[in-house]
């Protein structure tokens, strides 16, 4: 994913329209992966229809939620902090209520209320339809938990409030929660197993996107290779659908061509895959539409057969391999990130060795490198001595950030000379005067203004880079516009 799961969680406060009718306020603060931020904007519309506006001040809020994050140790620590913070503001507004969502409200449920005094409503990621009762029940001054997981995709039918949005880029989500129990991973006790959403309501929302102006999608889903519509349920449940079900079913790759037809202009791109269920119809099928972007964040954790077995990654690095070369293969331009963890448990020296040779066969554009984090009632953490020290999983990190790096910089290097199409989402963070935007690889392109606009589609020739940045000049419109 272009996500936000990175070491230095970053938290939003999103801002809705002010309208005369919207009396109380809330703040709403998001940590973790994309998902939990595209969940905020449905939890926003949940709530604008019960007379909240959002507001970006934590002191005149009434209601204050935080959509939280249990993917390491750390993301639950900022959590914490924060709720520190809002504790303080409470003793100088004491009616502000404190609501926790998102996979921290799943993984501790109503021994949040116990452990954090400050909150008064915990609600799980499947639960926020219920949150108008649950607010009901925080005004007549009862706690209120709801940590149900569903067994159908919740949010099919609510629009979500693009919220602190440039206007070019959405997140629209497919599946909700994960089957594939990696056993570091918490995020199948926390979102449940794997659903899709019915692919109509997939598509009008695209299509409502672009007519409100959007211009690039991206598709959302723990692990969207394994979107599989049947008419609703769980996907480990599809055995039992009927002949006609099956029949009809519509798979990822489908999704993908039905999502390019329905907009032919505008750009899609889909997080996250996993190699075990990513297959070769989603390559051919990229491959077959202009406007799917080249660019897929293929995560390996890591590069030894023996750990890749230990974390039940289902795949062994042979496969990985080939699953790049036929990517490759099919779309040689192709930009492929990863996800990596460093000192994952009986981790040795050689493993580590495994794990830097797989980045320089791969070369990856991209990477998401992260310390293992033992999740409390993981299968990891239950079998598993977490016995590979701070300090060397530390320094593994550093070692493959450093190799990431490198790669970085080959493989942005290898656009300079040629002219690339670009999608402006804003203003260069460095220069007024200059567009910020993406190529296809979503690679971060700079160039001077002229007379271009946000969301223009520019052909822009590369003259120059730095690590992570193409810089280039316009030389006209692509024809997608
Ligand atoms: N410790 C460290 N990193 C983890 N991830 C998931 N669980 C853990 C953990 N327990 C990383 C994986 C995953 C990404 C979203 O977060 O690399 O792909
Ligand atoms: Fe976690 Fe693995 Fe599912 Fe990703 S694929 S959410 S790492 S269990």
């Amino acid at each position: 994913m272009e996500k936000t799961i990175d070491e230095n969680i970053q938290g939003t406060a999103l801002q809705l329209e002010n309208t005369s009718k919207n009396k109380r306020k809330l703040y709403i603060e998001s940590y973790g992966c994309q998902m939990n931020f595209s969940d905020s904007e449905i939890v926003a519309s949940i709530l604008a229809n019960e007379g909240f506006n959002t507001t970006q001040e934590l002191n005149e809020a009434d209601l204050v939620l935080v959509n939280t994050c249990s993917i390491r140790e750390k993301a639950e620590q900022t959590v914490r902090k924060r709720l520190e913070k809002f504790n303080a503001v409470k003793k100088v507004n004491p009616n502000m209520k404190v609501g926790v969502l998102g996979c921290m409200a799943e993984r501790l449920k109503s021994k949040f209320l116990e452990e954090e005094k400050i909150v008064d409503m915990v609600v799980g990621p499947d639960a926020y339809k219920d949150l108008p009762n649950l607010i009901q029940e925080i005004d007549q001054g009862r706690d209120a938990v709801n940590v149900i997981l569903s067994k159908d995709e919740t949010y099919g039918d609510v629009a979500p409030v693009r919220l602190n949005s440039n206007g070019v880029t959405a997140f629209v989500s497919i599946t909700r929660g994960c089957d594939n129990m990696c056993t570091f991973c918490v995020v199948p006790f926390t979102r449940g197993r794997e659903r899709s959403r019915n692919p109509h309501s997939i598509i009008a929302e695209v299509n409502d996107l672009w007519d409100r102006g959007f211009k690039e999608i991206t598709l959302l889903g723990q692990n969207v290779d394994s979107y599989l519509w049947y008419g609703g349920g769980l996907k480990k449940d599809f055995d039992k659908a009927s002949e006609i079900q099956k029949a009809t079913a519509v798979n990822f790759s489908k999704l993908l061509e039905l999502t390019a037809l329905a907009q032919p202009k505008m750009r899609i791109r889909f997080s996250t895959s996993n190699p075990q269920d990513m297959t070769l119809d989603v390559i051919e099928t990229m491959a077959k539409f202009h406007n799917i972007c080249n660019y897929i964040h293929l995560p390996i954790q890591s590069g030894s057969n023996r750990i890749l077995k230990a974390m039940n990654r289902l795949h062994t690095r042979e496969e990985y391999f080939e699953l790049i070369d036929n990517i490759k293969k099919i779309i040689p331009d192709c930009a492929i990130s990863q996800d990596i963890i460093a000192g994952f448990p009986t981790e040795t020296e050689e493993d580590h060795q495994d794990t830097l040779s797989l980045m320089e066969h791969v070369k990856y554009e991209y990477g998401f490198m992260f310390a293992y984090s033992e999740r409390p009632g993981t299968p990891a953490a239950k079998k598993l001595p977490d016995d590979v020290p701070e300090t060397v999983k530390k320094r593994r990190l550093q070692e493959i950030i450093a190799v990431q790096r490198k790669h970085a910089a080959y493989r942005t290097g290898q656009h300079v000379g040629k002219i690339e199409e670009v999608l402006i989402e804003g203003a260069s963070k460095k220069s007024k005067d200059e567009w910020m935007g993406r190529n296809s690889q979503n690679i971060v392109v700079v160039f001077p203004k002229e007379n271009y606009t946000v969301g223009d589609f520019v052909n822009v020739k590369v003259n120059d880079c730095t690590s992570g940045t193409l810089i280039g000049e316009a030389v006209g419109y692509s024809n997608n516009n």
